[in-house]
């Protein structure tokens, strides 16, 4: 999705703003941009082609304020004239992020006052708009805050004035933006990545936030205007950690990173004798009593892990559960149940469509919330009564890896610690779930080490377009992951079915041209997932099995076997995930994708 960044220093600006937008690519983009002002004039560079592009064009760009801009295409195609910023007379330059869900009203308007449109973007009446505002003789401030009173939609915008090289404005509503204070300069960006080499001084603007930025310092005001305070955070995490290393790609050093991640989300949990609900807030242990069941509201992946939820938790806590698509549930007509916690889960906790699911919970009158996610800081936590907090650290490749298996993990301490609230979890059961969950990085390196076999594998699958994944109880979710994995990365269309199901139609896809892949576990549904197999083998079906240790399977005949390491009980998805998530890569690699940044597709989905 689109990103933002912005500066005003000492120094020439132009580096920071190319640094800043190239730590932005992972979220997704299609053209970039950049405006600075340089004696009274703005300069302003954009480019269909990548970051690498833009910054061959700047190479003589200069000035001491600027405002850059990654797109991904929602109004108008990927183009250069659609590009951020926006110019409105040589005299506004705006960036900006989501939609203007009124901008055909408001750019009928302008254009009846004169405003000469040069895009198809929805973005541009933004920078029309506090034109007009400003040349009836109102500050820049005051001319942005008014024109976000007449916008419909959701925005993080930075906005510049080509008389006034002293300020940058910036406000949001429903896309994040932050500010970073540097000892030579101040900056905005829509993305903590972006700022991380600058500086660790972080503000985190709320919504309906507006902020004045300039070289000696900042105000905010709240969406009444009035100068409100927020909180400077020293952010912990380093650019060095965003680095690739030893890695080709950012999607397998994450892969990789997975037993330091599990390790670091667990922390608070193995370090401890004993479960205690406050690892999900101080009010969790008043909290969790009371609820009846669990409503989970996600998307994509996060949907993924809060199908593997369900099952542990009506298994293991005896509470009842419902998974629902956050962009599903936002639109239907449900019957609420205050009873209900509702659970969200997210990575990036600005997913548009997860937000939007959560207030429409609130407005419903749920009123116990929780949410589980990897960014602290992030709306989704700041919506949320409750919330636990993933380290899986920075995830730059677009196909998620490490945040999904420390989302499993936290789940499943919820799991543990519901059950042992509702007296379904003795005290040698407790001891036993810890120890599998200390053992958990260990069991994953093993997997890890499996690589070399599955990347052999993956080679089967160069001239392959087609891929069915097949599993059964709680790993039924594993085969959507690892489906959406597969067709994400590498563009093979792959689909994913409770083994069970084959023979009610997918079956009929099945030949010697459709690998089937198989997620095996050794748990009491083995037998009946090896005779939907032996259905597949009957109709020449090339088989893939990712099978734990006992299974008693063996390569042959149109079988090719992965052998697990071991079965991790309730927490082999984890290790089966892992496996997946390999074969997804290895396969991308021999089709030659570009795997961290898959075409069409965007990190955070901001946007409707
Ligand atoms: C996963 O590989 C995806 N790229 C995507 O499905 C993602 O999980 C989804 O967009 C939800 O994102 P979130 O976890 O940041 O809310």
């Amino acid at each position: 999705m689109c990103g933002i960044i912005g500066a005003i220093a000492k120094n020439n600006v132009v580096p920071v703003l190319l640094q800043g937008l190239q730590r932005l690519e992972y979220r997704g983009y299609d053209s970039a941009g950049l405006a600075t002002i340089d004696n009274n004039k703005l300069q302003r560079i954009r480019s269909i082609g990548r970051v690498a592009d833009l910054a061959r064009q700047s190479s003589t760009a200069c000035g001491y304020i600027g405002i850059a801009h990654t797109r991904w295409a929602t109004h108008g195609e990927p183009s250069e004239r659609n590009a951020h910023p926006h110019l409105s007379g040589n005299l506004i330059a705006v960036v900006h992020n989501g939609i203007i869900e009124n901008y055909e009203e408001l750019r009928m308007q302008l254009t009846t006052q004169g405003f000469l449109f040069t895009s198809d973007t929805d973005s541009e009446v933004i920078a029309h708009l506090i034109h007009s505002h400003y040349s009836r003789g109102n500050s820049l401030l005051a001319a942005t805050q008014t024109a976000i009173g007449q916008l419909t939609g959701a925005y993080a915008i930075g906005v510049m004035a080509a008389d006034n090289s002293n300020q940058i404005i910036c406000a949001r509503k429903g896309s994040p933006l932050l500010l970073g204070l540097g000892t030579d300069g101040h900056y905005i960006a829509s993305d903590l990545s972006a700022l991380l080499p600058i500086t660790n001084n972080i503000l985190y603007l709320q919504d309906g936030d507006v902020a004045e930025v300039s070289l000696s310092g900042y105000q905010i005001f709240d969406a009444n205007g009035n100068t409100v305070e927020r909180a400077v955070n020293i952010c912990k995490l380093h650019s060095s950690k965003a680095e690739l290393g030893e890695y080709r790609h950012y999607m397998q050093k994450e892969i990789h990173e997975q037993p330091q991640a599990l390790i670091n989300t667990l922390e608070g949990v193995c370090n401890s004798q004993a479960l205690v609900p406050g690892i999900f807030g101080a009010d969790a242990a008043r909290i969790f009593p009371q609820i009846e069941k669990i409503l989970i509201l996600a998307c994509g992946t996060s949907h993924h892990a809060g199908m593997v939820a369900r099952y542990w938790l009506e298994e293991i806590a005896g509470i009842s559960c419902t998974v629902e698509i956050a962009s599903e549930y936002r639109y239907r007509v449900s019957v609420p149940d205050p009873g209900s916690l509702v659970l969200t889960i997210s990575q990036s906790g600005e997913t548009a469509d997860t937000l939007a699911a959560l207030n429409h919970a609130k407005d419903l009158g749920h009123t116990h919330t929780l949410s589980i996610c990897n960014v602290p800081e992030s709306a989704l936590t700041r919506l949320s009564g409750l919330h636990f907090l993933t380290h899986a650290g920075p995830e730059i490749g677009v196909a998620s890896t490490k945040a999904f298996t420390t989302q499993l993990a936290a789940l499943f301490i919820l799991t543990l610690i519901l059950a042992k609230q509702r007296g379904g979890l003795d005290s040698k059961e407790e001891y036993n779930y810890l120890h599998a969950l200390r053992h958990l990085p260990t069991a994953v390196d093993s997997v890890l080490k499996l690589a070399p076999d599955i990347a052999r594998i993956a080679e089967r699958f160069s001239d392959k377009r087609h891929a069915l994944f097949l599993g059964r109880g709680l790993h039924y979710p594993i085969a959507l992951e690892g489906a959406l994995k597969l067709k994400e990365i590498s563009y093979i269309h792959a689909e994913a079915y409770p083994a069970g199901e084959l023979k009610h139609g997918p079956l009929a896809l099945v030949d010697k041209e459709m690998p089937v892949i198989a997620v095996a576990p050794n748990d009491t549904l083995l037998a009946k997932l090896k005779s939907n197999l032996q259905e597949v083998r009957a109709r020449g079906g090339e088989l893939y099995v990712f099978a734990d240790a006992g299974t008693r399977f063996h390569s042959g005949d149109g079988l090719h076997l992965i052998q697990m390491p071991e079965h991790a009980g309730y927490l082999s998805p984890i290790l089966h995930t892992i496996a997946l998530q390999l074969l997804a890569y290895y396969v991308a690699l021999q089709k030659g994708t570009d795997v961290d940044k898959p075409r069409n597709l965007a990190k955070s989905v901001t946007v409707e």
